[in-house]
């Protein structure tokens, strides 16, 4: 299969994976999930990956959401019988232990939101927007944003934009703490490539065990947390990189990663 809603290239140990439907407002539709979960298989499956970026093509938008179009003619029957919907959490988000990054570039509305708050890190464009609309559809978030967003920022605004579909600028996206970081919108792609790379620098076992430490924080009780955290860094000091990245502490000069 071809991609034809999305593109995909390697920059070294960085995957960069484009949502390419910018006529539609890079919308998510069956067909842009299929290619999705192809390519962050790929990108799972090779160790010379390390860290991979997810942004839209074209200036308007990283996600305008879930295909309205396609979801239009659909029954109940239909989603409740493919579990639409599903599939973002069982083969994108448990996807990959590595990280990843959304780099938010214009409207991340639905399920674009939901998308970009399915990444590790979301860093954002000043020209980014972030919305839950469904409500004005007749319907709610789907792809996890009555979840993830509450989790974000808080029932307060939570709340208030699913309940509205208000939209939130992106200062107010960083300052709320949905967004790592904002960067005006032409040097986007090149802040959210540096980022990748810097992690791609770490040692590689070393950072899937960060992010299964962190989200750990969001599935456990702070007691069962910190025994989770304290097992996985005991752990990792059994590794050839703990040795090689204390011994390179103290010889003052860089570390060389095995990832052993
Ligand atoms: N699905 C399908 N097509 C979409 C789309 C979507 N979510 N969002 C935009 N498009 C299409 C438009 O239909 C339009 O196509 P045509 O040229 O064929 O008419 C094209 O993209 C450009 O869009 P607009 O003309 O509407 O652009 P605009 O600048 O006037 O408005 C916008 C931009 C405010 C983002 C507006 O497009 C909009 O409100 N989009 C829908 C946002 C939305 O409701 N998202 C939630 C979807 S439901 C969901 O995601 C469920 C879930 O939780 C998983």
């Amino acid at each position: 299969m071809d991609f034809e809603t999305i593109r995909t290239e390697t920059r070294g140990p960085v995957a960069l994976v484009t949502l390419n439907r910018p006529e539609a407002l890079n919308a998510l539709n069956s067909r842009v999930l299929e290619e999705l979960i192809r390519a962050f298989a790929e990108f799972e499956a090779d160790p010379e990956q390390r860290c991979l970026v997810l942004t839209g093509a074209g200036d308007k938008a990283f996600a305008a959401g879930a295909d309205i179009k396609e979801m239009a003619a659909m029954a109940a029957a239909d989603f409740y019988a493919a579990d639409f919907f599903s599939r973002w959490t069982s083969h994108i988000v448990k996807a990959t232990r590595k990280p990843w990054i959304a780099a938010v570039n214009g409207f991340a509305l639905g399920g674009g939101c939901e998308l970009a708050m399915m990444a590790d890190i979301t860093i954002a464009a000043d020209t980014a927007r972030f919305g839950q609309p469904e409500i004005r559809l007749g319907v709610g978030p789907g792809m996890g944003g009555s979840q993830r967003l509450t989790r974000a920022i808080g029932k307060a605004k939570a709340m208030e934009m699913c309940l509205t579909g208000r939209m939130m600028d992106a200062s107010e996206a960083e300052r709320a703490g949905l967004v790592a970081r904002v960067v005006p919108r032409a040097q986007l792609l090149e802040e959210a490539l540096k980022l990748a790379e810097e992690i791609a620098a770490q040692p590689p076992l070393a950072a899937i065990a960060v992010k299964e430490m962190v989200n750990a924080a969001f599935e456990t009780t702070l007691e069962q947390g910190l025994i989770f955290e304290r097992r996985v860094f005991q752990v990792l000091a059994g590794t050839a990189d703990k040795a090689e990245g204390m011994a390179a502490f103290i010889a003052k000069r860089p570390g060389q990663w095995t990832g052993r």
